[in-house]
């Protein structure tokens, strides 16, 4: 039977969300309904308000999600009712070009649920990253459930769905940190704090992070920086180099989506190190560099898709350490919320007060 449950819309562009009743369908084949327990507040979200991703409204929003599984399809064995699963936006195929060349971590055709969550009058809906968890109940592709420990609260295990993710994996798998190595973080935002904590994990000896907020830079120090920077009046490039004894960072890391920071990344590395762009752009910016400066460094220039995660090995990994006390997802958490309190959330957002707003259903 199909349920009725409470979401969060976006109408229109620009416009206000507000929570509507979604009717869920049952799961399918390959499906997963899921009661969800806790969404964090991504900029995404606002990005699909805004009309920045597509024009497809309405938009089902929500992606940061953990929950439990309240029911799947009938062919569906990965994962059962009563699970308690992370939501993932990279449910990989296992049969693209990527996948079958052994990196499904860039897998090129994920999975999302086949069946639509549609308004009462019968409206589609499309769900934000293909997951929709400002709601009550969601359906997604079941691979898009990953396993974890239940001992992790929501609140803190639907983080690592989106931007703790995408920050830590910016780190640890695109920019390959490694003991001993020295990291600069630009932007000290949800991603680039996940950064610092994911160069902490990796054992870099030095972490700088590099901001134009003095509180940002405070709350970076409680997620592994050893150095702080505000550029605002401080050339970020020179402050770098002198931490560095003059050579600059190992590894860079852009989590902001500018690019002038992203410059400012790629003069503050070594020679041969690595520049990780994690921050998205927006459609219109530019970059130029002078061409012999990308032979004259070498090293790698990298982007880093949601930290370039998989999901079925990394979720359960971070949480098992989180769960041992060696990584902070708790800091990450700024506030709790009800359902209806989002549009307040992407506000707060916008004034730069939160790292994370974090919707308990
Ligand atoms: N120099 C340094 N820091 C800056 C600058 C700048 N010119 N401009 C902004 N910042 C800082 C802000 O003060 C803030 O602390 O960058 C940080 C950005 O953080 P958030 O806005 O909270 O964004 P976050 O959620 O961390 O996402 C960062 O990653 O995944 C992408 O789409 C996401 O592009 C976005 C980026
Ligand atoms: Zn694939
Ligand atoms: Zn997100």
């Amino acid at each position: 039977m199909p349920q009725e449950v409470r979401g969060v819309i976006a109408k229109a562009k620009g416009e206000p969300v507000s929570v509507e009743t979604i009717i869920i369908p049952d799961p399918g084949p390959g499906e997963a309904v899921v009661k969800v327990q806790a969404c964090g507040v991504c900029h995404t979200d606002l990005h699909y308000r805004e009309g920045g991703i597509n024009d497809e409204f309405p938009f089902l929003l929500g992606h940061e999600a953990a929950g439990v599984v309240e029911s799947v399809g009938e062919d569906v064995t990965d994962v059962a009712p009563g699970d308690y699963v992370i939501l993932n936006w990279r449910a990989v195929c296992g049969q693209c070009r990527s996948c079958l060349r052994g990196k499904p971590q860039y897998c090129f055709a994920t999975h999302n649920a086949t069946q639509k969550m549609t308004l009462t009058d019968g409206t589609e809906l499309s769900p934000a990253l293909g997951i929709g968890a400002f709601c009550e109940k969601t359906l997604v592709a079941a691979g898009q459930c990953t396993k974890v420990d239940p001992a992790a609260k929501p609140e803190v295990a639907g983080l690592l769905g989106c931007g703790v993710m995408a920050g830590i994996g910016a780190a640890v798998n695109t920019g390959e940190v490694g003991r001993g190595d020295t990291v600069a973080v630009f932007g000290c935002g949800g991603v680039g704090n996940a950064a610092l904590e994911g160069a902490r994990l990796a054992g870099a000896k030095t972490i700088i992070a590099v901001d134009i907020d003095d509180t940002k830079l405070e709350w970076a120090k409680g997620f592994g920086a050893t150095h702080t920077i505000n550029s605002t009046n401080v050339d970020p490039v020179e402050k770098i180099r002198e931490l560095t004894d003059g050579n600059g960072v190992d590894v860079a890391i852009e989590a902001i989506g500018l690019p002038q920071t992203y410059e400012q990344a790629f003069y503050a590395r070594d020679l041969a190190g690595t520049v990780v762009l994690v921050g998205v752009p927006n459609p219109t910016m530019e970059i130029k560099l002078p061409f012999i400066e990308l032979f004259g460094r070498g090293g790698a220039l990298k982007s880093s898709w949601y930290g370039d995660c998989l999901p079925s090995r990394d979720f359960p990994m971070l949480i098992d350490l989180y769960l041992q006390g060696r990584l902070n997802l708790d800091g990450f958490v700024s506030e709790t919320i009800a359902i209806d309190d989002v549009e307040e959330a992407f506000h707060k957002m916008e004034r730069g007060e939160v790292l994370r707003s974090v919707v308990i259903i």
